[in-house]
């Protein structure tokens, strides 16, 4: 059968996704897969009505407008079209911060106390309660898109104002200071743990996919933590209704305490993106990781 390769779309990570897409595109081309690119989510309804393809390898990361909520997942469900990754469930969720959040803290699963910000809410108050500094986020973006750090009352406003420009609702959260992890998980298993430690302050949209001198220790930890962060990423993922693939992002502080932060249900598959790092730590190349999370859509 055909595989389409979603990716594009008109969300925020638009280019990411489109770069992620061009790289899955060629690795299962590799592999004598018949592979077409479709972007975005309305040239899949026609592509689909017109039976052009028999599954979907899911790189159209993002919500509204992107591939990664949960309603790509309901469309490919009603039509019987397999596809790689997580559900409905599992994509609604992991797409939306605060819900996951809720689900993590009602099993006692570590995660950095929150408030969610109603629109024109007292934020001065919020930031109070969680006690600076703290970070401000859209709930629903991916890639870092609309996030601040705050380190002082007088930059809350700016940060309020920036993640507002993004649709949904914002939520204000802890800051955690420490060491910076993710964890990829692949079928029923986590990847050895990457830490990420950016050149500059922080590992925002630019360090992600732009800078050369952002470094990737992988594994990011040894002995029982590194097991620890493995164990504790494939439980919060389970959590939220996952499966298939996806990547958990985790902070360290400095007393090796471990904080949930999200799930990524289509992680990137840029040069720079991070699954593809630790299936390389495994001796799994790019082309055979291509393959094993297209396997995902198996069943
Ligand atoms: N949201 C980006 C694509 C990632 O998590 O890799
Ligand atoms: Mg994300």
């Amino acid at each position: 059968g055909r595989v389409a390769v979603l990716m594009g779309g008109s969300s925020s990570e638009r280019e990411v996704s489109l770069d992620s897409g061009r790289n899955v595109l060629q690795a299962l081309r590799a592999r004598g897969i018949d592979a077409v690119p479709v972007d975005g989510v309305p040239a899949l309804i026609q592509a689909l009505l017109d039976r052009r393809f028999d599954r979907v390898f899911n790189v159209l990361h993002g919500s509204h407008g992107g591939g990664e909520d949960g309603v790509l997942q309901g469309l490919l469900d009603a039509f019987g079209v397999p596809y790689t990754g997580s559900g409905v469930l599992g994509s609604a969720l992991s797409m939306d911060k605060i819900r996951t959040k809720q689900v993590w803290l009602a099993l006692g699963l570590p995660t950095p106390r929150y408030v969610r910000l109603a629109p024109g809410g007292d934020v001065q108050a919020a930031a109070r309660a969680l006690g600076l500094p703290v970070i401000v986020k859209p709930a629903c973006e991916g890639s870092s898109v609309g996030i601040s750090r705050v380190f002082d009352e007088a930059g809350l406003d700016a940060a309020v104002a920036l993640a507002a420009r993004y649709p949904g609702e914002l939520l204000m959260e802890q800051l955690i200071v420490g060491e910076e992890y993710t964890v990829g998980i692949l079928g029923e298993t986590a990847l050895p743990s990457i830490r990420i430690v950016p050149a500059g302050e922080y590992y925002d949209y630019h360090a992600k996919y732009v800078a050369e001198d952002t470094q990737y220790l992988c594994p990011g930890l040894t002995g029982e933590d590194e097991q620890a962060m493995r164990a504790l990423a494939l439980q919060a993922f389970i959590a939220v209704g996952c499966s298939g693939w996806g990547r958990v992002d985790v902070m360290r502080d400095r007393d090796g305490g471990n904080w949930l932060l999200e799930v990524n249900t289509a992680p990137g598959m840029t040069s720079h993106s991070l699954v593809p790092k630790a299936a390389r730590a495994l001796g799994v190349s790019f082309e055979e990781l291509c393959w094993r999370v297209l396997e995902t859509s198996l069943g």
